[in-house]
């Protein structure tokens, strides 16, 4: 892969689970500088950079996204940014749908404004599929409306729409990505397939909520840093670039082969109630990225073995995750939904 024209790259929210990542696949590109930004909330931990502090290329910065003195020392002399920081679980935005307006939004305005101040010659801003809201049929493409239906992927998509009016007004050159649903290592426990992995791993059943039929298109997270990277380097401004896997699966298929790659009782898989405004699919075309060459490396079949072999050697790592305030967080969420448990 090609080594980066810039400088010093902003990263934020890369203590976080695909930042983590990012950084790790920059360094290997050989960009020279980078500054991690990251408020190290429930989501974040240094943990996940393990190997990568020590390189000299890295300053590591505990700060809010949403707090200007923080960006505007984070800014200084940085020629890009990639921005992944944001409250990024779809559960929680129905607990709290407060937070995630502060940091995605709000967060997302304060980079702009210090990004645009210091004439920046990128600014890549990390969205999701889930700005499209439900695809029952076919695959979105980026000119197509969105509609958003839950309080995170609201929260996105008004951080997009803040992100091309300052490309608009005032210049900025804005990229946008839209990536499927991401997994791999380092993600935390909350999301779905970690929360499987490490459920089975712990004895607990895998929560299934509503039939599971909903599908989701799922990409490894090396293969989602890639097209980030592409995009950073040979991306138009002012244009969204979709990310895809082509690897749908509905729910219950993934808890199956979850099941079966980890030896577990197939009755460990067991419906609960749905969640509220519950996107029954999404599904991307991601032909405008495949056209900067970019294509997917690693199967499902292939990610989701990594992924297991991965959660079942760092138990280390996620059982440190697995913690009071996880706890506290999965009584609140789950609660009310086990009146309906069954055994698929
Ligand atoms: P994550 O929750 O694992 O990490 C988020 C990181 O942001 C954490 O390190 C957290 O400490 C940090 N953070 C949160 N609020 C902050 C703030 N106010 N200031 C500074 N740092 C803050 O998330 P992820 O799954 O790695 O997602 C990264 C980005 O990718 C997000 O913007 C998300 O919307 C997007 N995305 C994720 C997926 C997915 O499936 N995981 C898919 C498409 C897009
Ligand atoms: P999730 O990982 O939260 O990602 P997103 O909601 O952004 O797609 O969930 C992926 C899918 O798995 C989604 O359809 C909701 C479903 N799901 C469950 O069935 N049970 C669970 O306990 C969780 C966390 C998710």
């Amino acid at each position: 892969m090609s080594t980066a024209p810039f400088r010093r790259v902003l990263v934020t929210g890369g203590a976080g689970f695909i930042g983590s990542h990012f950084v790790r696949l920059a360094l290997a590109c050989g960009i020279p500088e980078i500054v991690i930004l990251d408020k190290l909330t429930y989501a974040g931990s240094l943990l996940n950079l393990e190997g990568v502090l020590d390189d000299p290329r890295v300053r590591f910065l505990q700060g809010d996204i949403a707090d200007p003195d923080a960006v505007a020392e984070a800014m200084t002399g940085c020629d890009a940014v990639v921005n992944f920081a944001a409250e990024t679980h779809v559960d929680r935005s129905l607990l709290e749908p407060a937070a995630f307006v502060q940091t995605n939004v709000w967060g997302t305005m304060v980079l702009l404004e210090h990004a645009t101040r210091a004439r920046v010659s990128r600014f890549l801003h990390v969205s999701t599929d889930e700005v499209y809201g439900e695809v029952l049929i076919g695959a979105a493409k980026e000119d197509d409306p969105l509609r958003p239906r839950n309080p995170y992927a609201a929260s996105k998509t008004a951080a997009e729409h803040f992100a091309f009016a300052y490309w608009a007004s005032y210049g900025l050159p804005v990229l946008v990505t839209r990536g499927c649903n991401t997994y791999g290592p380092y993600q935390h426990p909350e999301k779905f397939i970690p929360l499987a992995i490490t459920n089975l791993l712990s004895g607990q059943p895998i929560p299934i909520y509503g039939d599971g039929l909903q599908e989701r298109d799922w990409l490894y997270v090396d293969d989602h840093c890639r097209a980030i990277w592409v995009v950073l380097l040979h991306g138009e401004p002012g244009q969204v670039y979709n990310i895809g896997a082509s690897e749908h699966r509905p729910n219950l298929a993934v808890a199956r082969a979850l099941v079966e790659l980890l030896g577990a009782d197939p009755a460990a898989i067991v419906h609960v109630a749905d969640r509220p405004g519950h996107d029954r699919r999404y599904a991307v075309d991601w032909s405008r990225l495949a056209a900067l060459g970019w294509r997917p490396r690693i199967s499902f079949a292939e990610g989701l073995a990594k992924t297991v072999a991965w959660y079942c050697e760092r138990q280390d790592w996620w059982r440190a995750r697995r913690d009071d305030a996880f706890a506290a967080y999965y009584a609140r969420n789950y609660e009310g939904r086990t009146s309906v448990l069954r055994s698929s």
